[in-house]
């Protein structure tokens, strides 16, 4: 069956973005004048529970913060998003994450990060305390969370995804075996596996064992890997506004799609992904670009027949 609003768990980073539209990246030591400033929440996994939220998830975030305005601004975001910020801890003596993002008039971007000690402070994630969702999404910001949180969906068979962005080589090889859907960035897989072809870092990545591993590549939108062979799909055809927190949409609808539906095959699942985080393109406004579900309703029938054709309604 299809369930329009499953629950979804996301454990990982939430940051404040400081976003200003430039002329052009700056590149030297100058000044710079912006045409437009956004203060806007941001993050791996704060921007994917956005956009499961959008989709109709109830969504549960858990992550670290610290004790201050920033934290304010965005706990009020997430909840006007609908977003259960219950296990968000608010870390004395720490500052929350911020990014300062310059994005030029072709929407791409660049990403100055400050990222918090929270994550090094504060409680350990208690994952019985959970609830019982229909997918769980990861990032590896929160190590020890995301461990703890995939062995938890493993034993109790529920569909995770991990946001497989640039981190330690440790990380990613510690969280890949409880994995079941690995979406890297281009970055990211270059940063495991540097100086070789798409297709090999794809193979070694699925070596690291995940049972499904793919690679979004921005605008030439997402690959992986079938029966060895490189299969793509091409990124929707959009004026393109602003990427920053494509990725992260794009890891909150295929959450929703493996919460959702009970489809496992790749194309379905990375096709809805893709066509959502290409609406964000689109939108600009960060994260907060994600299409509500009503915006999106002709990806969101292609789902729910793609499940009848397989069987599974
Ligand atoms: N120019 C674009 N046109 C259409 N879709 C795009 C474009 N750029 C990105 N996308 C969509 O967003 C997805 C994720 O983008 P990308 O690979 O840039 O993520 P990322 O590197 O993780 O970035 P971030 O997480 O910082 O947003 C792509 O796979 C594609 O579906
Ligand atoms: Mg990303």
């Amino acid at each position: 069956m299809f369930c329009p609003n499953p629950t979804i768990v996301c454990i990982g980073q939430t940051v404040m973005d400081y976003r200003f539209t430039v002329a052009q990246i700056p590149s030297q030591a100058e000044k710079y004048k912006a045409s437009n400033f956004q203060a806007l929440p941001g993050g791996m996994a704060a921007g994917a529970a956005i956009a499961a939220a959008r989709l109709g998830a109830r969504v549960v975030l858990a992550s670290k913060v610290g004790r201050d305005s920033t934290a304010d601004t965005l706990l009020t975001f997430l909840a006007n998003e609908g977003i259960d910020t219950q296990f968000i801890e608010r870390v004395e003596g720490c500052q929350t994450a911020v990014s300062a993002v310059s994005i030029d008039p072709s929407g791409e971007r660049q990403v100055v990060h400050a990222p918090t000690e929270a994550f090094d402070r504060g409680q350990p994630i208690d994952v019985g305390q959970l609830p019982l969702a229909k997918a769980l999404l990861v990032d590896p910001r929160w190590p020890e969370a995301s461990f703890a949180a995939l062995q938890w969906a493993y034993s109790h068979g529920i569909p995770s995804v991990l946001d497989a962005d640039i981190a330690p080589r440790e990380v990613i090889t510690r969280l890949m075996p409880l994995t079941d859907w690995a979406v890297f960035s281009a970055h990211g897989l270059a940063h495991l596996f540097p100086g070789l072809s798409d297709e090999t870092r794809l193979m070694k990545a699925q070596s690291l064992g995940a049972r499904h591993v793919a690679v979004t590549c921005g605008k030439a939108g997402v690959q992986w890997l079938e029966d060895l062979q490189l299969q793509q799909i091409a990124a929707a055809p959009v004026d393109v506004v602003d990427t920053t927190g494509a990725g992260d949409v794009f890891h909150g609808a295929l959450a929703f799609a493996l919460a959702a539906s009970e489809i496992r095959s790749a194309r379905p699942l990375l096709g809805f992904a893709n066509a959502i985080a290409g609406e964000k393109v689109r939108a600009g406004l960060g994260s907060l670009g994600a299409p509500y579900a009503q915006q999106v309703q002709p990806a969101i029938q292609q789902l729910n027949a793609s499940q009848i054709r397989s069987g599974s309604s």
